[in-house]
């Protein structure tokens, strides 16, 4: 029986060799490897906020609310990263592809709603797609949408710490896998975990290849107003942070008594993003306290900026060659594609 998802095969599925199609449909397959107890969560949350200088990982952003707020920050004006990323795909999405090679599955770090990548899927056209996020339950609407839309694509999804561990399982073919990372995300970790990332990567890829977004170093003009915009949906982004410690910790914060600062530190090449005490407070939890004076400081993320030859050597330096990128008209962001 043929398969019903290439039942009309144009030219196109036939001249594409990844496009093969699969003897019977396969039902999307979801695997959660990624287990955390509400224990080492408190934890690690209390060991930050009980430190000197005080910090909240910046994983605790992304709750239902947040995670609806940082939607509305790519929607802002001043908020470039998502709109220069998106120029880039529309205008070189087939340049990427054809740099990338034969791709016989496209790992997606850091999937979320799969939209990006779903853009890439149409001119990649591989055989298999692995979306990573750190629960497999933010994946399942979308792998869903695109499952309907390609029958013969083979989808695995994976709930993964990809920081931490980024084991590929075995039926994921190990030849030919595109590791797709955009949205600069590589910028929110510091250069020397960000460059254990990329050596991780290559080391997942025998013959493939890595498609990442970069975000550039510009003026402070551009950078400071895109991490604190005049809406103040960035702030509120970031105010909602200690809103999800009190749900998880049960503390006290009070928001009103914080303000979101962000500046670009340029020594060190980073935005860099505080809740900064307007007063001295004491914030109380079952078993503790910590308090803070005014003007005191909780880091909560830093992102940083590249130049593409600074990031070029660090991809070679984690072992990949045939580098390019391609940036939006104003070379504000870029988007490089490495071959293994
Ligand atoms: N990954 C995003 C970035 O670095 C996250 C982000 C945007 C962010 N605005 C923020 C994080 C404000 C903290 C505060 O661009």
């Amino acid at each position: 029986m043929r398969s019903p998802s290439y039942s009309s095969p144009s030219i196109a599925d036939a001249v594409i060799p990844s496009a093969a199609p699969q003897a019977l449909p396969t039902e999307p397959r979801f695997h959660q490897r990624h287990v955390e107890t509400t224990d080492t969560v408190r934890k690690e949350l209390l060991d930050g906020l009980t430190k000197p200088q005080a910090d909240i990982s910046p994983k605790f952003l992304y709750d239902e609310l947040g995670s609806s707020l940082f939607t509305a920050i790519t929607l802002l004006d001043e908020y470039y990263p998502t709109r220069c990323e998106n120029q880039i795909f529309s205008r070189h999405s087939p340049d990427i592809v054809a740099h990338a090679g034969p791709v016989c599955s496209l790992i997606d770090l850091g999937a979320g709603d799969c939209a990006k990548a779903e853009r890439l899927l149409a001119h990649m056209r591989p055989s298999h797609y692995v979306p990573i996020d750190i629960s497999v339950d933010y994946l399942k609407t979308a792998v869903k949408r695109i499952a309907d839309r390609y029958p013969g694509l083979d989808i695995t999804a994976l709930g993964m710490d990809f920081f931490n561990d980024l084991s590929i399982p075995d039926e994921v073919h190990a030849d030919q896998r595109a590791f797709f990372y955009p949205g600069s995300s590589i910028g929110n970790l510091p250069p020397d975990h960000a460059a254990d990332l990329l050596a991780n990567i290559r080391r997942q890829c025998a013959d493939g290849a890595l498609i990442i977004g970069v975000d550039l170093v510009k003026p402070r003009e551009i950078l400071e107003p895109a991490y604190d915009d005049a809406v103040g949906v960035t702030a509120a982004f970031n105010l909602n942070l200690l809103r999800h410690v009190n749900a998880i910790l049960g503390s006290d914060f009070n928001l009103a008594q914080w303000q979101h600062v962000a500046c670009f530190n340029e020594a060190r090449s980073r935005m860099e993003m505080h809740l900064r005490a307007r007063v001295a407070t004491t914030v109380r939890w079952a078993g503790g306290e910590r308090r803070f004076e005014e003007g005191e400081r909780i880091h909560t993320e830093d992102s940083y900026k590249y130049r593409p030859h600074a990031f070029k050597a660090m991809l070679a330096r984690a072992g990949f060659g045939q580098i390019r990128y391609w940036t939006d008209e104003r070379e504000w962001f870029a988007v490089f594609c490495a071959r293994a």
